[in-house]
């Protein structure tokens, strides 16, 4: 563990800066190669960044950041058109494991390359150029600096007994960080059509082959609302493949989250402590701890808005991969929209866990959230 905190909004700012390979043309290029899936182009491109390992020692952590960006996407962009790329340029393996290492990362470009540490504007970095792609990676950049705030408050709430006080204000500041996920998902909805998605996006986000170790490509089901749910509910009432799915997905994550996923991982969940102190008298537990009541609804509200990214995510989902649109039976995280109805209906019955208990549980039910 390096202690690298690569999710700050400075370090980020200067990411998106940085340009270690040159690459700024190339990387507008990129753009008209896959127009042509122009391989001889991309891999010219690709063996034309590719730094020595002396410059890289060079790199501060923001340039090997940034070096991988554009490799990543250049990688990308050669497998959206058939070829494994690292034979195409086998000098980039060796460069792709010293920037993973410096930055303590996985030795390829994740979701937060691909959006988060991606320059806006002339600068852009993108596969195709439409304006759906845009707003695809608006999609995850407008999410990250919540989630990240999320994280570190789901992290105080796993600290924290279910009955104190602020338990629930802890809860409600959380959920106001996972809100802008709905508004993200709608932001989708309105401007990226299922067609776009499946028929020219998907294939860009296609896993490829580093020394071996196969690394999936850097899509959007790389946001960590699964680690919410790891604190909150899933560490123990989850389903065998949806944990599957996240240790699958921890590895694409910032440092500090993988620290997060060890420490919510074989613990009660949030919901388990609430439905334990609650035990077999409801009425009692309320009237001996008067956070309860408060707590449960927090937790009912956070979850509600779980629920409704889920619901309108299923959606898109649903068009995106339906057997006559799609070209790929399952996601870029190799998991099916199969898969997110379970996740979607675990949240549910986890949803149902939080609800009030007590004597006046009904009136609390019909008041509006
Ligand atoms: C056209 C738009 C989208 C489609 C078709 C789509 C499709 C999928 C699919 C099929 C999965 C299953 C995992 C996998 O990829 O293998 C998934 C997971 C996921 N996606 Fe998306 N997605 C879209 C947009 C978004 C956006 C905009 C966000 C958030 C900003 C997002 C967040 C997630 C998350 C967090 C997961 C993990 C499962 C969960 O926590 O519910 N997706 N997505």
């Amino acid at each position: 563990m390096l202690g690298i905190d690569l999710g700050n909004s400075i370090r980020t700012a200067a990411i998106r800066d940085q340009d270690p390979l040159a690459a700024d043309t190339t990387c507008f290029n990129l753009r008209q190669y896959n127009e042509h899936a122009d391989i001889p182009a991309l891999t010219a491109a690709l063996r034309g960044m590719v730094p020595t390992l002396d410059a890289v020692a060079g790199y501060s952590v923001e340039a090997c950041v940034a070096a991988m960006r554009d490799l990543g996407m250049v990688l990308g962009s050669i497998k959206r058109h058939g070829p494994e790329p690292v034979p195409l340029a086998p000098e980039v393996v060796p460069v792709l494991h010293e920037l993973g290492r410096r930055t303590d990362m996985v030795p390829r470009d994740t979701v937060h390359h691909y959006t988060t540490w991606n320059p806006v504007g002339g600068r852009q970095r993108m596969y195709t150029g439409d304006i759906q792609e845009a707003y695809l990676q608006e999609s995850v950049r407008m999410v990250f600096p919540h989630l990240r705030e999320a994280l570190e408050l789901a992290g105080l709430l796993s600290d924290t007994d279910v009955a104190e006080p602020k338990f629930a204000d802890l809860t409600d500041e959380l959920t106001g960080h996972v809100e802008p996920m709905v508004a993200s998902i709608d932001m989708v909805v309105a401007n990226v059509s299922p067609e776009f998605f499946a028929r020219d996006l998907r294939s860009y986000f296609e896993e490829i082959t580093v020394d071996g170790r196969v690394l999936l490509g850097p899509a959007a089901a790389q946001v960590p609302l699964w680690l919410i749910d790891q604190a909150v509910w899933a560490s123990d009432h989850s389903g065998p493949e949806y944990q599957e799915f996240l240790r699958d997905s921890v590895p694409y994550s910032l440092p500090r989250w993988r620290e997060l996923y060890d420490c919510w991982t074989g613990v009660p969940s949030v919901v388990t402590r609430l439905v334990a102190a609650y035990g077999d008298d409801p009425d009692g537990a309320e009237r001996r701890m008067p956070g309860l009541r408060p707590a449960a609804e927090a937790l009912a509200r956070l979850l509600r808005v779980v629920l409704v990214f889920r619901g309108r995510h299923l959606g898109i989902a649903r068009k995106a991969y339906d057997a006559d649109l799609r070209l790929y039976p399952v996601g870029s995280g190799g998991a099916s929209v199969d898969l997110l109805r379970q996740i979607t209906d675990l949240t549910r019955a986890s949803a149902q866990l939080t609800r009030p208990r007590g004597g006046s549980a009904e009136r609390a039910e019909r008041r509006p959230a």
